[in-house]
């Protein structure tokens, strides 16, 4: 049976990215990166995929007439490059319910807190952690989740806890989730390659092979 494919968005420094490669090179992840495809041009993610020749290419969303021109591109180079999960990792674009449905149940992402904590519209990157800080909250985490027509709303597949400690800044907080974000996205994707996971309306399942 063919590895899946793995087509991966992103559009920032690529540390998951990274941890996404790791884990693929040495076996533990049952898939290959067929594609990576950024939002934004000269990015260090774009030097991570080259670093391991791995086929990358920059699609501005601001060269296309609108939102679905641009992902109508994205689609198509997905599709060309036979991809069988979409695995956003730091992409900032909202993708819409047009693109969701070319891709249903085959899309994930991660967020940095326990959603549905802290998570949705305008929660994004420093701003979540700098969130929790401000709330009191004494724990975080990482959350990895299928896309749907929502903002941060999809199935739960995997979430892991990070203590919050009283002199944490956001830039401290964020590197501690990043670590868990690290381990568990592999994780997530594992279980997705092995065909572990089933969803059940708003849930996800972990089966046995046998039991998909
Ligand atoms: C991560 O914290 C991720 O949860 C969020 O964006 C950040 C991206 O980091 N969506 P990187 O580009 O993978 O290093």
């Amino acid at each position: 049976m063919s590895k899946l494919r793995l087509g991966i968005l992103v559009s920032g420094g690529g540390s998951n990215l990274q941890s996404i490669i790791d884990k693929c090179e040495s076996g533990y992840i049952p898939a290959e990166i067929a594609i990576v495809i950024s939002s934004k041009e000269g990015i260090y993610a774009l030097k991570r995929a080259e670093k391991h020749n791995i086929p990358a290419v920059t699609v501005l969303p601001n060269k296309y007439r609108d939102r679905q021109a641009y992902e109508d591109e994205l689609i198509k180079i997905l599709r060309n490059y036979d991809v069988g999960l979409v695995v956003l990792a730091g992409y900032i674009r909202v993708l819409s319910p047009h693109f969701i449905r070319a891709y249903r149940n085959r899309i994930i992402n991660i967020h940095p807190a326990l959603i549905p904590s802290f998570s949705g519209m305008g929660y994004y990157g420093a701003k979540v952690h700098k969130a929790v800080i401000d709330y009191g909250a004494k724990i975080t985490g990482a959350t990895v989740h299928f896309v749907d027509e929502g903002t941060d709303t999809g199935p739960i597949i995997l979430q892991r806890t990070v203590p919050v400690e009283d002199d944490d800044t956001p830039e401290t907080l964020a590197a501690r989730v990043l670590k868990v974000e690290h381990s568990i996205y592999p994780d997530a994707i594992k279980l997705y390659a092995e065909g572990k996971l089933k969803i059940n309306g708003s849930r996800v399942k972990r089966v046995s092979k046998e039991e998909f």
